[in-house]
């Protein structure tokens, strides 16, 4: 009895919630709100994003120079899904790491192979996920091993980075994102390599993350003795945004010295002026988020876990030469400690807040203009979530 009871209040919740999930998708910039808090808290509604935000869209999985040779691999578990990113020699493919023969994972971790060997009974894969090996399945009537053949997932790789759809029914992400392949050239994403990386299991939700990430706001705040004094909240600013991406800038204030956060590392041959004095904001819907500054691109790469659990990798991408430095582990490690403290004053508060979405006496809160990317990302959600149109977000 109890059990039905709290069946028909959950329902009616996720009722509730969906509803104004679409008022707040539907409101003008003028009036926007966040997403109710539910939207960062319920289980149910986590659920939805999966099926609806995270499956049918690309999730960005790694970067080309994280498997440079043929037989690199990188193991993932994603949204419940065992999957390895991996070089064939001649492709970058996503395949299921999940045995065909009794569904352990054939590799775990990072490393190089010649092909997947599954330490249960040892039946073995190409790096195409062909069944080469099942040892003693010969009295098996009618074994295929050509049927055996480990899924594949729909993947692309765009300016380096390698984007994973897991549902096989995304458009083809390239087309969508060229513009912004266009405006990034100088950085060219695609031959940059991984300089560190820092690790954060995150408590709270990925909305949270990539709408701090996105505002320049909380300047003012948390990072008022690290970023407001050379990159003020007041002078930052969100573009239209575009139906598959959007950018922001934190400008520096004019009498700071151009390139002002660099550490020493080369810059970029081709980076302009107006590149140096602010750094690029840019996220590629639901999540793949990177800042850019004159000398290397950082990628935050967010991986949703649950509805407050939210894992963040920190990524320092730099152009190959310049870890050939002999400064470079020195400059590295300046710059690690920088944003190990930046990253902890967002993750400090965001935990926080996720905390505070849970009272049962807040509501959704009023944004300000400064935080235009968070009103862009309501509508993304409540498009993929409940059908409103986007069209605001073109006026
Ligand atoms: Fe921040």
């Amino acid at each position: 009895m109890l059990a039905a009871k709290e069946t028909r209040r959950t329902v009616g919740d996720l009722e509730a919630l969906l509803k104004e999930v679409a008022r707040i998708g539907a409101l003008p910039l003028e009036r926007a709100e966040t997403l109710p808090p539910g939207a960062y808290t319920s289980q149910d509604f986590f659920q939805l994003e999966v099926d609806r935000v995270f499956k049918p869209g690309w999730m960005c999985v790694a970067h080309v120079s994280q498997l440079p040779n043929k037989g690199d691999y990188l193991s993932l578990n994603w949204l419940g899904e065992l999957m390895v990113v991996v070089n064939d020699g001649a492709h970058i493919r996503v395949l299921s790491r999940v045995c065909l023969h009794r569904w352990a994972p054939i590799c775990e971790g990072k490393g190089n192979a010649g092909s997947f060997v599954c330490p249960f009974h040892k039946w073995s894969y190409t790096l195409e996920g062909r069944l080469i090996g099942a040892p003693l399945m010969d009295q098996a009537e009618s074994f295929d091993p050509d049927s055996c053949t480990l899924p594949e997932f729909r993947s692309e790789v765009v300016d380096g980075f390698v984007f994973v759809n897991l549902d096989n029914s995304a458009e083809p992400l390239k087309p969508t994102i060229g513009e912004m392949s266009e405006a990034l050239a100088n950085y060219q994403l695609d031959r940059l390599v991984v300089g560190s990386v820092l690790e954060y299991e995150c408590k709270f939700n990925w909305k949270i993350m990539v709408e701090t990430f996105m505002e320049c706001y909380h300047h003012i705040g948390p990072h008022v003795d690290t970023f407001e004094p050379d990159f003020p909240a007041k002078i930052s600013y969100v573009e239209d945004s575009r139906l598959a991406w959007t950018r922001g800038f934190g400008v520096a204030r004019p009498e700071v010295v151009p390139g002002v956060w660099e550490v020493g590392l080369p810059r970029f041959p081709k980076v302009n002026a107006k590149e140096c004095e602010a750094f690029g904001l840019y996220l590629v819907y639901p999540f793949l988020m990177l800042a850019t500054f004159p000398d290397r691109v950082v990628w935050f790469q967010a991986q949703p876990v649950g509805p407050d659990v939210t894992l963040l990798r920190c990524h320092q991408m730099l152009q190959p030469e310049t870890k050939a430095l002999p400064d470079f582990p020195r400059m590295m490690e300046i710059q690690d400690k920088t944003f190990d403290v930046i990253n902890l004053e967002d993750i400090s508060v965001n935990a926080k807040q996720q905390i505070g979405a849970k009272s049962g006496f807040v509501k959704s809160g009023r944004l300000s203009h400064l935080e235009k990317a968070i009103w862009q990302l309501n509508q993304y959600v409540a498009h993929a979530i409940v059908g409103t149109d986007r069209t605001l977000l073109h006026r």
